[in-house]
């Protein structure tokens, strides 16, 4: 039966670790909330190292938290600064990649070396004498750590918890595929997606929704085992999927899946989702990489990055190429399939709908929403407010109600 807007905004009879409050997709407060809470103090993978090559080669990055920072190859590797020049705050570095011995404020010509250091300001003696010097006006420099694979890992808050602390575990799994030989980045996509943040975090954090894809449905899901495959929070808000050997020839296409990664079996699996908005998954021949700006309540930016070896033959480099965009690029069989998901909810916001279910239980496996859940534990946690109920109504105090109707 149908229901009436009323039956339509009643809470589901569901603990409250089952469900969402649909506002936190579409809130301005929230999403004010979300940045300074949540992004302005975890880590975020700005790019790779491979990214970055030579001395003095530099990459800008849109920070999650609203920041703009250009992170620079020095002597002694990336380092992240905030892409703002300390005397009249203009924006130093305009171009998303480039390399120079230092960057140049187009303003007033103040410069800076790889390390942050200012090194030039025209008529320094004439306009400040002594009251001012360059060893002062250094860049804000942000905490950077290459690690986990060699992706540069960049956070805001000097305070924060080490960048392995903040992963713990949820890594361990992958650390033969991240650590035996050097990455590099062959694809980047980025993608503008008219939707909220979190249900990209969503999508990748739950397999119920494997039925959107015709070829998962033809491959992973029809395999013994698929049901079985386990599923587990981590500390954080990081969760970590079972691994699968997936036999791609179920698919028509999907033969001749012959090259591996290091230490992985032929067309191994492992995924690993990071809160709030990384992703690392590795199928078979490459690896591909996620991280998320968000840009507004209903926008965000997507990054993927698609990895191999850096000492990859261009034989090889080509059938990574070809499995990555099989099913991750941009015309592959997976990834445009969850965008359109999130695309069509975020065309949904406008459509009053007060409540989002991640009630499935099946005992940690496949299927079950842990995941999902997990995320909004972190997610109530970090914010101090009840993903179910995030603006919750002010107890009524019954003696003093009493006493204004006496
Ligand atoms: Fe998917």
């Amino acid at each position: 039966m149908s229901r009436s807007g009323s039956q339509w905004t009643q809470r589901p009879s569901l603990p409250p670790s089952h469900y969402v409050d649909a506002r936190l997709y579409t809130d301005e407060r929230l999403f004010a909330e979300e940045k300074e809470r949540i992004f302005a103090s975890s880590w975020f993978v700005a790019c790779h190292q491979s990214e970055l090559p030579k001395r003095g080669d530099f990459r800008t990055v849109a920070h999650p938290a609203g920041a703009n920072l250009v992170v620079v190859r020095g002597d002694s590797g990336p380092r992240a600064f905030y892409n703002v020049c300390p005397h009249r705050g203009n924006t130093i570095v305009y171009e998303p990649a480039g390399n120079g011995a230092s960057l140049t404020c187009i303003f007033h010509q103040w410069s800076f070396d790889t390390q942050g250091r200012c090194i030039g300001i025209p008529r320094e003696r004439e306009g400040y004498q002594e009251r001012l010097c360059k060893a002062d006006f250094g860049l804000r420099a942000v905490r950077t750590e290459v690690d986990f694979g060699g992706f540069v890992w960049v956070n805001l808050d000097d305070r924060a918890e080490s960048l392995a602390d903040y992963i713990g575990e949820a890594l361990d799994g992958m650390r033969g595929c991240l650590g035996s030989e050097p990455l590099e980045v062959f694809s980047f996509h980025r993608v503008i997606a008219h939707t909220n943040w979190k249900f990209w975090n969503d999508t990748n954090s739950e397999f119920y929704h494997d039925y959107i894809h015709y070829f998962n449905r033809q491959t992973s899901m029809l395999q013994q085992g698929y049901f079985e495959r386990k599923y587990l929070p981590f500390r954080n808000g990081h969760v970590v999927v079972g691994d699968q050997i997936v036999e791609y020839e179920a698919y028509k296409g999907g033969e001749n899946r012959t090259l591996t990664f290091p230490t992985l079996e032929p067309n191994q699996w492992k995924l690993t989702i990071l809160f709030p908005g990384m992703a690392y998954n590795v199928r078979g021949s490459s690896m591909r990489v996620d991280s998320v700006v968000p840009l507004a309540p209903g926008k965000v930016a997507i990054e993927y990055r698609g990895l191999g070896l850096l000492r990859d033959t261009p034989a090889e480099r080509a059938l990574r190429i070809r499995d990555y965009n099989s099913i991750w690029g941009p015309f592959g069989r997976n990834l445009h399939e969850d965008q359109l998901a999130v695309h069509g909810q975020g065309l949904a916001r406008g459509s009053g709908q007060t409540f989002i279910v991640q009630a499935r239980e099946e005992n940690d496996t496949i299927h079950d929403e842990v995941g999902m859940r997990a995320f909004y534990a972190e997610w109530s946690r970090r914010m101090g407010r009840q993903a179910h109920d995030p603006y919750p109504l002010p107890q009524l105090d019954a003696p003093l109600i009493a006493e204004y109707l006496s």
